[in-house]
């Protein structure tokens, strides 16, 4: 049987009503799916146990090791987004790699390969019409292609909208953007594991980062405090996030154990309850993931401002 996941599916999850931007946008995507058959799903859990039991050498870990893998990644989509200037080809290969998703705690068979990247979209645009929109500045760290800029820009045209990575194809792929859709994005070089100190951010800025820095492990320390130093109005991360996933959830627990064996993102909600605690910031919002890919829940959400008191 054919589903299709409609406003009332969104609202139930977000836990509040969309906004009209947000009802007119879901209008646009194809989310129908159906559920898996005991056998697909049978087949599905095996895949990723087998993924979990291989020996660790053949897991690509995440790390200062895999620069070159970006690079040659985002290289690809800017190859091929500067020949056919179609936004498609700015979106992440990644994407529809397998032929199921997950959806509210479940995995399903999308019938559209774009479903994935379809409800991400969605969260994007309602985080960032939430946080966003009164940022006169938006910074998006580990930003890859640049292709979430231009949903940032639908949500607040006016702002001055900044992509940063660590690889030099990101930008060139933001520069090919601006010429290609005649947008003024501005980018940046951005290492997560070496700060560069010259760099600061604009007045009445908001930052994001989204499934960029789950590439560190537990290596964010020096990042958060180069936010706090640089007084940021709104900072929120997209992020697999162990901590707001389900261990009775037989897939939110096989998604944990992915993430400790890709060296994902490590104790970061944590970590920002301690800074609550020590009173540097305020956790604003937060969100366990309801949408990710075959392997992993994805997609929590943790926003928060800094404690100016
Ligand atoms: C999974 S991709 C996500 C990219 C983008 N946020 C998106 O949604 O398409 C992870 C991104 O993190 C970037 N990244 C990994 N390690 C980084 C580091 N040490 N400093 C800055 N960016 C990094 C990669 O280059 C890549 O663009």
């Amino acid at each position: 049987m054919i589903n299709n996941i409609n406003k009332e599916d969104f609202e139930r999850c977000f836990g509040e009503e969309l906004t009209s931007f947000l009802k007119e946008k879901i209008k646009n995507f194809d989310l129908s799916y159906r559920e898996l058959s005991k056998q697909e799903s049978n087949d599905v859990v095996l895949k990723i146990l087998s993924y979990l039991y291989k020996d660790t050498d053949a897991i690509i870990q995440a790390g200062q090791h895999r620069l070159d893998d970006w690079e040659s990644g985002w290289q690809e989509n800017a190859e091929e987004f500067l020949k056919y200037k179609e936004f498609n080809f700015l979106i992440p290969k990644y994407f529809g790699k397998y032929p199921y998703i997950r959806w509210n705690k479940e995995i399903i068979k999308p019938c559209n390969k774009n479903m994935e990247y379809n409800l991400v979209s969605i969260l994007q645009y309602w985080i960032f019409e939430k946080f966003l929109k009164d940022c006169s500045n938006i910074y998006e760290f580990g930003c890859g292609t640049g292709h979430n800029l231009l949903r940032v820009k639908e949500v607040n045209p006016e702002a001055q909208a900044f992509g940063l990575d660590w690889s030099s194809s990101s930008q060139q792929s933001i520069a090919n953007i601006n010429k290609v859709f005649n947008t003024n994005f501005k980018y940046d070089k951005f290492d997560f594991f070496n700060l560069n100190s010259e760099f600061y951010l604009e007045k009445n800025s908001g930052v994001y980062t989204f499934a960029a820095l789950e590439q560190v492990g537990d290596k964010y320390k020096s990042f958060i405090d180069f936010l706090l130093k640089n007084n940021p109005k709104i900072c929120f991360h997209i992020e697999p996030i162990g901590e707001y996933l389900d261990d009775e959830n037989l897939y939110d627990f096989l998604s944990k154990k992915y993430f400790e064996k890709r060296n994902y993102l490590a104790n970061f909600k944590n970590y920002m309850y301690n800074l609550q605690e020590q009173k540097k910031i305020n956790i604003i919002f937060e969100k366990e993931s309801f949408i990710g890919s075959m392997f992993i829940n994805g997609y929590s959400i943790i926003a928060w401002e800094k404690n100016y008191a």
